[in-house]
């Protein structure tokens, strides 16, 4: 005798009879849904080291709004920011490792892992405003140095600005005197470290994400960042000390890992490509604007007392460190060097 058909099946039930029907139904081509519906989002990990209150932060997250958007959803941005995944000393090799797909270092630490001439942004003094960075990473030497990067196996997408740089420590940095024996947090550049040196200072490397501790115990006394850094990290918090130096530029490059990058089809490096253009050319319009802001912000904090060098003291910082250029022209490469003049119409 044969058990009755129950004629109501559960949910579960009804599922699993009705899941390898679909699926036989879809290979014979019976049924359709569209691609999105059924593949996951491509997930793009972007890793950064600062807050989202900076030009970088807001960048990434421009970026991140306008991939989303003009893919439908179907890549997604997923942004690791002030140093929560990957920091300064593991996040290239996690770039190279395919745990993260982008990063926005500092051009200063690119020296580190093989790229010297990418320290010619450090040389103190060498630029005077943003319009003359952008001579060099909007031209023919820009996009070398990008190209320079596919040697370890990066892509290099584009540059972004920051800004330029100031002096902190527990008292006034107006003169070369002022700097002697202080120990000043430096990113890893060796021409960061040998301007810190010409100052009569002691240069010591630490990652960005350890600055502001290392500040408030005194493992080092002083640093050096663009004000939205040093607003949005807390360093007025531990710096009784700000001097507007602005002697040199710090800024970014955008780079993916090749192998990523050829995995992905020519109309999606297209729109990738474009939302990052557009999320960089406003990061460059935010970025004067975001530094004038902390300032703002840091003036009516009141914790930090904010000092401008006269014109002769100025003068004379700027000539305490122009050994610089000629000590480590061999490390970035003469004819780098030579090829920045060159873009900035100097002799
Ligand atoms: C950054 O802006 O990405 C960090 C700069 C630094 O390490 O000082």
């Amino acid at each position: 005798m044969s058990m009755p058909v129950p004629i109501r099946l559960n949910l579960r039930m009804r599922l699993r009879h009705a899941l390898p029907l679909m699926a036989l139904a879809f290979g014979m081509g019976l049924l359709s849904l569209p691609a999105a519906a059924l593949a996951e989002p491509l997930k793009i990990r972007f890793a950064h080291v600062v807050a989202q209150d900076t030009p970088k932060g807001l960048a990434v997250e421009r970026f991140k709004t306008l991939v989303a958007e003009r893919s439908g959803g179907r890549m997604v941005v997923e942004v690791y920011a002030g140093s929560s995944v990957y920091g300064d000393l593991d996040e290239m090799q996690a770039l190279q490792a395919g745990a993260v797909e982008m990063l926005a270092p500092s051009l200063s630490k690119f020296g580190r892992v093989g790229f010297p001439e990418f320290e010619l942004f450090d040389l103190p003094y060498l630029f005077d405003t943003l319009q003359d960075v952008h001579r060099i990473t909007d031209g023919p030497l820009g996009a070398r140095l990008l190209k320079s990067l596919e040697r370890q196996g990066m892509v290099g997408l584009g540059f972004l600005d920051n800004g330029f740089k100031h002096m902190s420590a527990n008292r006034p940095l107006l003169r070369p005197a002022d700097f002697s024996g202080l120990r000043m947090r430096v990113q890893t550049s060796r021409v960061i470290a040998a301007q810190m040196r010409a100052l009569g200072a002691v240069p010591v490397q630490l990652p960005f994400g350890a600055t502001r501790q290392a500040l408030a115990r005194q493992v080092v006394q002083g640093t050096e960042n663009p004000l939205s850094n040093f607003w949005t990290q807390g360093m007025h918090r531990v710096q009784s000390d700000l001097t507007l130096t602005g002697h040199a530029y710090l800024g970014y490059a955008v780079v993916t890992g090749q192998r990523f990058w050829r995995s992905l089809s020519p109309g999606d490096q297209r729109l990738l490509r474009e939302a990052l253009n557009d999320a960089l050319r406003y990061g460059n319009q935010i970025a004067d604007s975001q530094n004038s802001k902390a300032l703002v912000s840091l003036r009516q904090a009141g914790t930090t007392a904010v000092h401008e060098p006269s014109a002769a003291q100025r003068q004379l910082l700027r000539d305490t460190v122009q050994t610089v250029h000629q000590q480590l022209g061999q490390r970035i490469g003469p004819q780098w060097i030579q090829d920045a003049h060159a873009a900035l119409h100097r002799p």
